[in-house]
C-alpha cells in the first residue's frame, strides 16, 4: 500500500489527523485505560515511552504501506481522543482489518460511528479494498453494536487464532451507505 500523502479526513464533527508526538500523553492513556482496554487483547502500556514505541512502529508502519492510523479529535479542539486505524493488509491488498479506541468520557456518542464511516468510505474507496475485517472480543457490547450498524456480518466459522474470545466482522464494499 501507498499511503502517501497522509489523507486527513473530516466528518460532521470529527477531524481525523495524523498522529504525531503531541499525542503521546493520550496514546499512554488510551492503551493503559482499564475501562478502554477491558476487551482488548494487547499489554498494557505502562510508561510514556511505550507510548513512544508505539509511536514509532506506526510511524514505520505508514512509511511501508502496512498500516494507516489517525488520532481522533474534535473539530474545535486539536486534543486526541481516540484513535481509528486500518492495517493487517492481505497480501493481495484486497482486504484489511480496522481497530479503534476512545477515552471513556467520548463513548456512547456516536463518535465511533462518525469516525467509523469516514475510514470505511477512505478503505473502499480511496485503497479500492473489497472487505473490511474487525476482530472483537463476544462481550465488547458496543463494538459489535457499531459494527452490526455499520453493516459487518460475523464470518461464521473464521476465528482468531490468537484469541478465541474474540469474533471476526466484515463489511463488504457495495454495503457501505
Ligand atoms: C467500541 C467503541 C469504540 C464504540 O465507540 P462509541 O463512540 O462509544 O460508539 P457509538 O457511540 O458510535 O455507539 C455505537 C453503538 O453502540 C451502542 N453502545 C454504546 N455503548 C454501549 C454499551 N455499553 N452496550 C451496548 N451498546 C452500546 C450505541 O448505543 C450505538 O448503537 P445505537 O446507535 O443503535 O444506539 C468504544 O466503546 C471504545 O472505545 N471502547 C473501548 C475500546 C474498544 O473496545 N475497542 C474495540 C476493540 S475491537
Amino acid at each position: 500500500m501507498n499511503f502517501h500523502p497522509f489523507s486527513t479526513l473530516q466528518t460532521e464533527r470529527l477531524n481525523l489527523r495524523k498522529t504525531s508526538m503531541k499525542d503521546l500523553e493520550d496514546i499512554l492513556f488510551l492503551r493503559s485505560d482499564p475501562t478502554v482496554n477491558k476487551y482488548i487483547d494487547r499489554s498494557p502500556a505502562q510508561k510514556l515511552k511505550d507510548a513512544e514505541d508505539f509511536f514509532n512502529k506506526i510511524s514505520k508502519g505508514f512509511d511501508e504501506g502496512k498500516n494507516i492510523n489517525w488520532t481522533i479529535t474534535y473539530k474545535d479542539n486539536d486534543k486526541m481522543i481516540g484513535s481509528i486505524c486500518l492495517w493487517n493488509f492481505s497480501e493481495d491488498e484486497k482486504i484489511g482489518e480496522v481497530g479503534y479506541d476512545l477515552k471513556p468520557e467520548f463513548q456512547g456518542q456516536g463518535i465511533m460511528t462518525e469516525a467509523l464511516k469516514a475510514i470505511l468510505n477512505f478503505g473502499f474507496e480511496q485503497l479500492k479494498l473489497e472487505k473490511i475485517e474487525a476482530y472483537t472480543h463476544h462481550q465488547n457490547e458496543s463494538s459489535k453494536r457499531l459494527l452490526v450498524k455499520n453493516n459487518f456480518k460475523i464470518i461464521k466459522g473464521k476465528i482468531d487464532e490468537y484469541n478465541s474470545n474474540n469474533i471476526v466482522f466484515q463489511c463488504e464494499s457495495f454495503h457501505v451507505t
